[in-house]
């Protein structure tokens, strides 16, 4: 009898959503310091913003640490996936507001979504944007959608500048997967196959010739371990 072969999703969205009941679970077994690296993200925002986006929320770790840190802001969430955006709205729900009207929750894509230009104090993300291919594209649309003053700050995958870096970094990943506790081996040739079919990672140096061309100023890296890292720029 023969195996059946994976389920291959047809998007990044679309693998995260037929996960969502593990999916909590499965990044931080996957990502080393997952909840350590949103701890430094949120050390890094701004004191004060009243328009906030957040792109891929997943299932909302990062959105509740918005609504607790900016209660009186209006906060846009964004993922293509449904079911993460239900997962969110729970969360929220469950989290207890006075005004749930601050929140938008929108169904859409990163490169399709349609929102207004110099309205936004704060547009953050973790571990999302790397699903994009048109990262010029991407950050232009970002760096318009920013008021002047504002800010963007956001976690993501990375790879290394040179080859060598770049596997030296896949094989620190693959033995932190494989220590005891982490992930199973279905698990992780299931991630090792989704980063082959849906993630489209750049070099630090890359992400700030992209920050530099659109128009960013006093791009940071504030921390990388060589697989990811956190970001700030800045709309003067
Ligand atoms: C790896 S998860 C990260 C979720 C969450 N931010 C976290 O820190 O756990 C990536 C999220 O981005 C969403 N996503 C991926 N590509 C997208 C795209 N092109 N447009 C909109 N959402 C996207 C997925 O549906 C998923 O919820």
């Amino acid at each position: 009898m023969c195996t059946p072969a994976p389920k291959i999703e047809a998007t990044a969205s679309d693998y995260f959503a037929a996960r969502i009941a593990e999916y909590d679970s499965l990044v931080r077994r996957a990502v080393p310091h997952y909840d350590e690296l949103l701890d430094l993200l949120e050390v890094h925002f701004p004191k004060s913003a009243r328009d906030i986006v957040e792109l891929g929320c997943g299932t909302g770790t990062l959105s509740l640490r918005l609504a607790r840190c900016y209660p009186d802001a209006r906060i846009t969430f964004i993922d293509a996936a449904t079911e993460m955006l239900d997962v969110t709205r729970q969360r929220l729900i469950a989290e207890g507001t006075s005004r749930p009207d601050r929140f938008n929750l929108v169904a859409a894509t990163f490169e399709d979504v349609e929102l207004p230009d110099r309205q936004f104090d704060l547009i953050t993300s973790n571990m999302a944007l790397h699903h994009v291919i048109d990262k010029a594209t991407l950050f232009q649309r970002i760096y318009d959608w920013l008021r002047p003053g504002g800010t963007l700050r956001f976690g993501d995958h990375v790879w290394g500048q040179t080859v060598g870096n770049r596997e030296i970094g896949r094989t620190r990943w693959i033995a932190h997967c494989q220590s005891p506790g982490q992930l199973t081996e279905a698990e992780l040739a299931s991630l090792v196959q989704h980063r082959h079919q849906h993630d489209h990672y750049i070099s630090v140096k890359e992400q700030f010739g992209i920050f530099e061309r659109v128009g960013f100023s006093d791009p940071d890296c504030v921390w990388s371990d060589g697989n990811w890292a956190i970001y700030t720029a800045e709309k003067a």
